[in-house]
């Protein structure tokens, strides 16, 4: 009998549902899942049909509860550090990804979990979602970019208030904090990641990727040059068909016909 794949992928409507599936192990991160996870990323990008990603866990307890932690023991320095890059090089892939990415964040987002839903670029939890930074309670830090993607999402207080004692906050105050878009009721998770996407994939796919591409290459630049990018995205906007369309359509009261990429 085969095993289960630890990475499922399913495609509904123009989005694609990447599922970390260990749900006995609380979808903990293993190389495994790491490696799986990169492969469903990278075909995410090349399919054509495929305009929003989003990226859940299995089984109703857990999104992600970390890096798996039996893979750390008798790890060397030099282990570790590669581990920590290959993480962060995944993580920084989805953030860069072209497509929108969306954590459905259905329970405990912990450690490398929170920092997994911190990639992404929206996201959306049920209401019974815990999210963490427990490493300290294991001697350790956070490895996969918890410690500068936490400070630059909620503010370096609140940062340092979870990566400091390792405790938990509840969907509602990371609601509060800013750190998820919306919080629903486990029930309505689904539907209302579906929706979003939706919105998404009404307006222009040409721009929503120039919005993705601004904001996360500028982020990490200095002012002066984040807006030469933007004023260089900015115009070649005015070279594509959307454009034209976009704002032909809006004179003329009608909806826009944009282009697929
Ligand atoms: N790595 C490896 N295994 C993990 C894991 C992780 N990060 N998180 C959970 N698991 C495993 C547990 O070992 C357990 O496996 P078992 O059934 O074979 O014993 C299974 O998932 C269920 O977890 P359990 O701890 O029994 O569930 P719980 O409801 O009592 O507690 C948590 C839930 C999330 C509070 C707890 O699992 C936890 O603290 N996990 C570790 C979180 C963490 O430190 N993450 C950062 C890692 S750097």
């Amino acid at each position: 009998m085969s095993e289960m794949p630890v990475v499922t992928v399913e495609d509904r409507q123009g989005v694609r549902w990447v599922t970390i599936n260990r749900p006995d192990k609380l979808n903990a991160l293993n190389r495994q899942v790491l490696a799986a996870l990169g492969e469903a990323m990278a075909a995410a990008v090349e399919a054509r049909e495929v305009r929003v990603v989003v990226i859940t866990g299995a089984g109703a307890k857990a999104f992600v509860a970390g890096a798996d932690i039996s893979e750390f023991q008798g790890l060397s320095t030099a282990q570790a550090q590669e581990l920590a890059r290959r993480g962060q090089r995944l993580y920084d892939a989805i953030e860069r990804c072209p497509k929108p990415v969306i954590a459905a964040i259905n329970g405990f987002a912990l450690g490398g979990g929170c920092e997994l839903a911190m990639a992404c670029h929206l996201r959306v939890a049920s209401s019974t979602a815990r999210f963490g930074q427990p490493e300290v309670k294991l001697g350790l830090i956070p490895g996969y970019g918890g410690t500068q993607r936490l400070p630059r999402l909620v503010g370096r207080g609140r940062a340092l208030q979870l990566l400091l004692t390792g405790g938990m906050i509840d969907a509602a105050t990371a609601l509060a904090w800013g750190l998820v878009n919306r919080v629903v009721e486990p029930a309505q998770l689904a539907e209302t990641v579906q929706t979003l996407a939706a919105e998404i994939m009404a307006v222009s796919p040409g721009a929503v990727r120039r919005c993705l591409e601004a904001v996360a290459v500028g982020l990490d630049s200095p002012m002066d040059k984040a807006q030469d990018m933007e004023a260089a995205l900015f115009g070649l906007c005015f070279g594509s068909p959307d454009a034209r369309e976009g704002t032909e359509a809006f004179l003329a009261k009608r909806p826009p016909q944009f282009q697929p990429e």
